[in-house]
């Protein structure tokens, strides 16, 4: 594209978007950024990224020019995974090396929260850059495409440029499924899952002994790989169908075989890594006899870590945070608690 194609040389972006809690797992990958299994989740409310970018033409040069500071600090870490992430995208976005970016970026949700950070802030820079595109030649990029940029970031990003319910990756279950891009639940969602809530009980502050790049790679040469395979095909039917029509005890079955098994992967990895805290166990075992007691739907879920995600409907919205207050809340760090729920999706402002 020559100079003179551009509609405007200068202007300021600025997006918000969500990170997402997986209930079918991502755990695996290949290629660039291609996922092994399909994974469903759904998007949060409160654990937000922000990103604004500030763009301006310069003269076409060799390298990415651009500024990054997460919560007004520099970020040499980041900074440098960015370059990954532009030559990555860079042919989705030809006048990249034409524009100086200064990004700016800020969570929502501490840093040591636990929340995964890399999925909210990859949509949200995927958008602000697409919002970019289109301001400066006019042309609207698609979902899918926005969504992919996303991926080539951070996998589980992809799932982040919807709001509520997301799947991601190729099933036969699903006409028009990709390893490329996310795209939002074709199936209904049955209103017992519109709602769903996601209190985060943080037994850990401490950062993930394992990164989920690290984990990922445990899963090449695993010897469960073509099993764990096969069951994440079968649970990605299983609750598509649990959500369709509104079967909580089908979902918690799912849902907490498949947090399990990512952490009995992990467990059987070589090298071998064991996530999972006494107070984590303590909390697993609290949800399970709460719910055989009360008969009151509630299921767990856990990413690469040691925290716990509870998951409830609305309608049981006080009985679980009383019981998360009375019962779990002792377990967690400093007694910390993040209550979020489903949230709409990200937003530009
Ligand atoms: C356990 O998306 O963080 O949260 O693609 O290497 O950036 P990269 O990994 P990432 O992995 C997420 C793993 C997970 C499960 C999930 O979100 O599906």
């Amino acid at each position: 594209m020559t100079k003179t194609n551009y509609i405007k040389i200068e202007g300021r972006v600025s997006v918000s978007a969500p990170s997402n809690i997986a209930i079918v797992k991502y755990w695996g990958k290949k290629d660039i950024q291609i996922p092994e299994n399909p994974s469903i989740s759904f998007s949060l409310n409160n654990a937000i990224t922000q990103t604004s970018i500030q763009y301006k033409r310069i003269p076409l040069q060799d390298i990415f020019s651009y500024d990054f500071a997460f919560e007004n600090k520099t970020n040499k870490a980041f900074e440098k995974k960015l370059v990954t992430f532009f030559n990555r995208i860079e042919n989705k976005l030809p006048w990249l090396k034409s524009f100086y970016l200064n990004i700016q970026s800020s969570n929502t949700f501490p840093h040591s929260s636990g929340i995964a950070s890399s999925a909210s802030s990859y949509a949200a820079l995927a958008i602000a850059l697409a919002e970019i595109h289109t301001q400066i030649t006019g042309e609207k990029l698609s979902m899918p495409i926005i969504s992919e940029m996303a991926r080539l970031g951070s996998g589980s990003a992809c799932r982040s440029v919807y709001g509520a319910w997301n799947t991601w990756g190729e099933t036969p279950i699903i006409n028009g499924s990709s390893n490329k891009y996310a795209q939002p639940l074709k199936t209904k969602t049955h209103p017992n899952f519109q709602n769903i809530h996601d209190s985060i009980l943080l037994v850990s502050k401490k950062e993930k002994s394992v990164s989920s790049t690290v984990g990922h790679q445990l899963m090449e040469n695993h010897p469960y790989k073509e099993g764990r395979i096969r069951q994440a095909h079968a649970n990605m039917k299983l609750i598509t169908e649990a959500i369709e029509q509104g079967n909580w005890t089908s979902f918690t079955e799912i849902t907490e075989l498949e947090a399990l098994s990512l952490h009995g992967l992990m467990m059987s990895s070589t090298p071998s890594y064991c996530l999972l805290e006494p107070n984590s166990l303590a909390i697993i075992n609290k949800i399970r006899d709460f719910r055989l007691e009360t008969n009151i739907d509630l299921c767990f879920t856990i990413d690469a870590g040691p925290n716990i995600h509870v998951l409830y409907p609305e309608s049981n919205k006080k009985q679980v945070q009383e019981f998360i207050d009375g019962d779990l809340r002792k377990f967690c760090s400093d007694n910390t608690v993040i209550h979020d729920y489903i949230g709409l999706g990200p937003k530009i402002n």
